[in-house]
């Protein structure tokens, strides 16, 4: 059973610059609650019972937005606007915070999640791509593969040619329609990518990525790359890929951000 989620927040959002000096990329609002809200609610949506969110100095506002606002519910009910109370429920799951004290990359915020995680196999969402969840649970259906096969999972989405630079990208063979045996895996390939399945941010680990991680020295950006360490770990351990089929909007794509909220809002 997956019941740990981590959930890396601790970028600088530099596409999203200069609103992110300010607010984090996690808050950016879709329909009056934060990105992260709804990434929370798709895993307890998924049967976590527990996450861990990895941030930064700068993220203060992330551990508030999940505090509950004593003061506020108080000036609520004396202002005869109890109504509203409701709206500050907030998800029910346990969430623990950790500060990723430098900005080394997304393995090397993973690997601050050790303790967390300890020997169970576990989740992880990258809060900026952001999954319609109407007709499913993107990660509902990654861990879906994971009680299956019980091996390491990774989210996929077919992506353009041209974009297949900006992800991670797997190779490998198709078992049943949408699930593939991982052969390799390559982070931002410049050129000659090996398909077109771009790792798309939902994945299912087990506790094994750690070790891995903990050699992986600084890759591409020189940022210490979860990539490289599920490659290494490719070498001892079966992985597969899960295509995730639902609509993803990208948060650091401006276009994407627009389309989101206008599909929200016609909702
Ligand atoms: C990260 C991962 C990459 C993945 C992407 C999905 O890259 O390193 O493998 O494809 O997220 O959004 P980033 O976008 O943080 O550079």
């Amino acid at each position: 059973m997956v019941k740990k989620a981590v959930i890396p927040a601790a970028g600088y959002g530099t596409r999203n610059l200069p609103i992110t000096k300010v607010l984090p990329k996690e808050m950016f609002p879709i329909a009056g609650r934060p990105a992260i809200d709804y990434i929370v609610r798709e895993a307890v949506e998924a049967g976590i019972e527990e996450i861990l969110i990895i941030i930064s100095r700068s993220k203060n506002m992330i551990m508030d937005y999940f505090d509950c606002s004593l003061e506020l519910e108080m000036f609520l009910n004396q202002a005869q606007k109890s109504h509203l109370i409701p709206l500050l429920e907030l998800p029910n799951v346990h969430i623990q915070f950790i500060r990723q004290v430098y900005a080394k990359g997304l393995g090397d915020a993973i690997r601050l999640a050790e303790r967390f995680v300890g020997d169970e196999p576990f989740a992880v969402l990258l809060p900026d791509q952001f999954f319609i969840n109407e007709t499913a649970n993107a990660l509902q259906k990654t861990i879906a593969a994971y009680n299956q096969y019980k091996e390491t999972i990774i989210g996929v989405k077919a992506v353009k040619q041209e974009d297949l630079k900006l992800y991670g990208v797997i190779k490998g063979t198709e078992l049943t329609e949408g699930l593939y045996h991982i052969t390799d895996i390559i982070e931002k390939p410049q050129t000659a990518p090996p398909s077109n399945l771009a790792v798309i941010g939902r994945y299912v680990f087990t506790p094994e990525i750690f070790s891995f991680l903990n050699e992986t020295l600084p890759g591409i950006g020189n940022e210490i790359q979860l990539t490289d360490a599920i490659k290494k770990m490719l070498t001892n351990y079966a992985a597969k890929a899960q295509v995730l089929e639902m609509d993803c909007f990208d948060l650091g794509k401006d276009e994407e951000y627009m389309t989101l909220l206008n599909y929200m809002f016609k909702k």
